[in-house]
């Protein structure tokens, strides 16, 4: 790979994320980039991959190496999804349209948030993306029901429901910093963003002047906030009464793969696998939700063993370098999350930006597992570990 020269700069993630956290304003940086609470879980995912060490095995032919997989039937050219995130339409202008198309690049799926700024109908025309659909449930089930039948139409192939957002997590940072959907007029975040006039203008007046005050998309005509519409209806507020009940419905009306998001537990792996589940994600949702929550190299080995025969097991949380998809291989995995770190590569440079990041990362786990004597991935979940 030779770094486009608009990235010669940017040698790796943490370059990216350096470089992003002066492009945007704070308020929204951060909360891309932090977890909740006292920030415990974040450093505790990062202390337990740098834990994970690996035995190469020595003179073995990696002179043809194949990072292809196939994950829920689809043929990837990397063990990677784009992770849903929220707002990645603040991060860049179309920002959604942008890391589909890198993802399309990369041969590998993205996955639209049902908290995106623009609609999956408009992503799946522009972007040419295989479309996975992450899913909150909504209070009101016919409506959520209303936008799977939309996201499958516009050829959703696979449904992620996150089932670790009970409640919404504490993050006090987007208090401090006035950060919030609805957008709000305040003068701390009036001087952010005036400190900032690449994004400033790049991203939020160009907003202003195409479609309005950036929203979510998915969201019914009549609740979407508008500038000075203060609160989203109950009707599409995050569900605290989300129960099996709710996977049954879903197996029932989704005609796709089905993949519960945000195990952590055996028991629960177990269940998603009787409920006719396709794939769980073991992750602790980047680390954002439960400050307290265990990491999901912790329980990913656990999990693997007990249903990996039964269903297929992705995870996620805190991938920086290509090593970190190999030790969530190594652990389990089929295929790894990536959310914040095409994130800053968007942030800096749209499509070309998040592309160059996953192009690092490809990199990365091609020479990683080159050193490991593991020519595919195969052989590279086999890894032993040290
Ligand atoms: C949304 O899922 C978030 O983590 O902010």
């Amino acid at each position: 790979m030779t770094a486009k020269p608009a990235f010669g700069h940017i040698l790796n993630v943490a370059d990216a994320r350096r470089a992003a956290a002066r492009r945007l304003p704070r308020g929204l940086f951060e909360y891309i980039d932090r977890g909740s609470e006292d920030e415990v879980a974040i450093a505790a995912n990062r202390r337990q991959l740098d834990a994970i060490r690996l035995a190469p095995k020595v003179l073995v032919d990696v002179s043809r190496p194949s990072t292809a997989v196939e994950i829920l039937g689809q043929r990837l050219s990397l063990p990677l999804v784009v992770a849903p995130t929220a707002v990645a339409g603040l991060v860049w202008h179309d920002g959604e349209i942008a890391l589909a198309k890198a993802a399309a690049q990369a041969g590998i799926p993205f996955c639209v948030s049902t908290q995106s700024i623009t609609a999956i109908e408009r992503i799946a025309a522009e972007s040419g993306a295989r479309l996975w659909f992450q899913l909150y449930v909504w209070q009101n089930r016919q409506r959520m029901l209303g936008l799977l039948d939309r996201a499958r139409a516009a050829g959703a192939e696979t449904l992620v429901l996150t089932v670790d957002t009970a409640v919404g997590p504490n993050r006090e940072y987007n208090t401090r910093n006035g950060f919030g959907i609805p957008l709000k007029a305040s003068w701390r975040a009036g001087i952010d963003v005036a400190l900032h006039p690449r994004w400033a203008i790049g991203v939020m007046l160009r907003a202003l002047a195409t479609g309005g005050v950036p929203t979510y998309a998915h969201y019914p005509e009549e609740f979407r906030t508008k500038l000075g519409r203060v609160t989203l209806s109950d009707e599409v507020a995050l569900a605290a009464d989300v129960t099996w009940e709710d996977v049954k419905l879903l197996r029932r009306h989704w005609r796709g793969k089905l993949v519960l998001k945000g195990i952590l537990r055996v028991d629960d792996a177990l269940a998603a696998a009787s409920h006719g589940c396709d794939a769980i994600v073991v992750s602790n949702h980047g680390a954002r939700n439960l400050d307290c929550a265990i990491g999901p190299t912790e329980v990913l080995p656990a999990i693997a063993d007990e249903v990996g025969d039964r269903i297929e097991i992705l995870a996620d949380g805190g991938v920086r370098r290509g090593a970190d998809i190999a030790r969530f291989l190594a652990l389990g995995a089929r295929g790894v999350l990536v959310g914040r770190a095409p994130l800053f590569g968007l942030a800096i440079g749209g499509a070309d930006g998040a592309s160059h990041i996953l192009d690092m990362l490809s990199v990365e786990l091609r020479r990683t597992m080159a050193f490991l004597g593991a020519p595919d991935i195969a052989s590279a979940a086999r890894a032993r570990l040290a």
